[in-house]
């Protein structure tokens, strides 16, 4: 018998009108079509933690596709349906972006595959996922409307700050919740107990089997989370990183490297200025020889043209203009000419290497964000030039003069490049 809570009166509170309104006229449409529909995972769980989260996964006992029909039909939007899931996305007029999933017991051809699906009941659902604080669901049908589904003890695991397996075979499975949970604890300053923390152990050589795009898309979301250096040194205790790549520095020399990567980031956020989500290529880069490196591993990792972008910056830093080149007479303008097209990022990684050199990447990058660029495209037309690529140099001739006189007004920026 699962644990009773009363959750209408805080999903009422806590949630905007409309997402509350949702999942009422969600949970009072299954009931007509005599199906049960459920509010489960990630959004439960912040709820009960007081933590803001409108995404909205919804469990039916019974046919998704059917019940994204009806109330595609009663309250507008869109549908996108997955025959073989039994599953459908239902994009409603606000914008809300809602799945609708038939209940499954999710089975497995072999570890480290793609689940198979089989229709099933609530229970089987929930207990088929990565941990018990995330296997928690909410009742939507009206007569129970808020009641809190609980067979797990996922509050229980909350309130004691817990990530807890549900059975043992979960990280064989899928080796990626592995990397899942290390961002719960990371996200929630939560712990592994110490089953799942052995579980995890013993099955950290799976992640070998898993295709690179599924352990990237969980490495990315650890370490894009608020204290990356966190995450590095759990994927270090559990022993995970000889599984992500296979050469590798000592663990002393990348902890310095990211810590001081870390580091520099932060001085720069503290600025308001923010690297992109392709940085966790960084962390990942803490452990490459830097004398011989081999970048095929790392690029197997980057699927986003960004990081693509991040990882060819750095090696042309490295290749075509080691920064230990920059002599301490160079002024800011002739270190952009350089570098402007580097991204912050490969800049921040080269200098997380320790490289020596007397340029301050900081200071630059610092200089060179923040610019609020005084001459622009417009102006160069309105000079009466054609635009074509010279307009690229002559921008970046601005901006160097820029750098190095911050006190030149337009007029005198034009002046000098014209
Ligand atoms: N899930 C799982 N195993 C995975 C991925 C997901 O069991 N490898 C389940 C979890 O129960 C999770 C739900 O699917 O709650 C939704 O997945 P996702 O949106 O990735 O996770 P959230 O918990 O919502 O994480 P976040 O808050 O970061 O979005």
């Amino acid at each position: 018998v699962p644990l009773k809570r009363q959750l209408s009166d805080q999903m009422k509170k806590q949630l905007s009108g409309i997402a509350f309104e949702l999942l009422y006229s969600i949970g009072k449409e299954a009931d007509t079509l005599g199906m049960r529909a459920y509010l489960i995972g990630g959004m439960v769980r912040d709820l009960l933690m007081n933590r803001k989260n409108e995404d909205m996964d919804i469990v039916i006992e019974g046919d998704g596709i059917l019940l994204a029909e009806h109330l595609l039909e009663k309250h507008g939007g869109q549908i996108r349906s997955h025959e073989e899931f039994r599953t459908a996305t239902w994009k409603h007029p606000s914008g809300f972006k809602i799945d609708l999933t038939s209940a499954r017991t999710e089975y497995y051809d072999f570890p480290a595959a793609l689940p198979k699906v089989e229709l099933s009941t609530i229970k089987e659902d929930l207990y088929r996922r990565d941990f018990t604080i995330n296997a928690m669901g909410i009742c939507l049908h009206q007569e129970e409307f808020g009641d809190l589904i609980d067979y797990f003890y996922g509050y229980e695991d909350l309130t004691h700050q817990r990530i807890k397996v549900l059975y043992n075979l979960s990280f064989v499975e899928d080796p990626t919740r592995i990397l899942r949970g290390l961002r719960f604890e990371n996200r929630f300053n939560f712990q592994m107990d110490e089953q799942t923390e052995a579980l995890a152990k013993e099955s950290a050589n799976n992640l070998l089997s898993v295709s690179k795009q599924r352990i990237s898309s969980e490495l990315w979301r650890l370490l894009f989370e608020e204290n990356p250096v966190l995450g590095m040194n759990r994927l270090e205790s559990l022993g995970l990183m000889p599984f992500l790549l296979k050469k590798r520095v000592d663990s002393e020399t990348a902890q310095k490297r990211y810590t001081r990567l870390h580091h520099s980031i932060l001085s720069l956020t503290k600025q308001g200025i923010y690297p992109d989500r392709s940085i966790w290529i960084s962390y990942l880069l803490s452990y490459i020889p830097i004398e011989e490196p081999d970048w095929s591993e790392v690029e197997s990792y980057c699927l986003s043209k960004q990081e693509i972008k991040l990882l060819g910056d750095i090696h042309q830093i490295i290749h075509e203009k080691p920064l230990s080149k920059i002599s301490p007479s160079q002024s800011l303008g002739d270190i952009h000419e350089q570098y402007s097209d580097i991204e912050l990022g490969a800049l921040l990684t080269y200098s997380s290497f320790c490289v020596s050199s007397d340029f301050d990447v900081i200071e630059y990058l610092h200089a060179r964000e923040r610019l609020v660029r005084k001459v622009n495209g417009g102006d160069l037309k309105k000079v009466g030039l054609k635009p074509g690529p010279h307009f690229r140099h002559l921008l970046l001739e601005a901006e160097k003069i820029q750098l190095n006189y911050p006190e030149y007004t337009k007029e005198d920026i034009l002046a000098k490049i014209l």
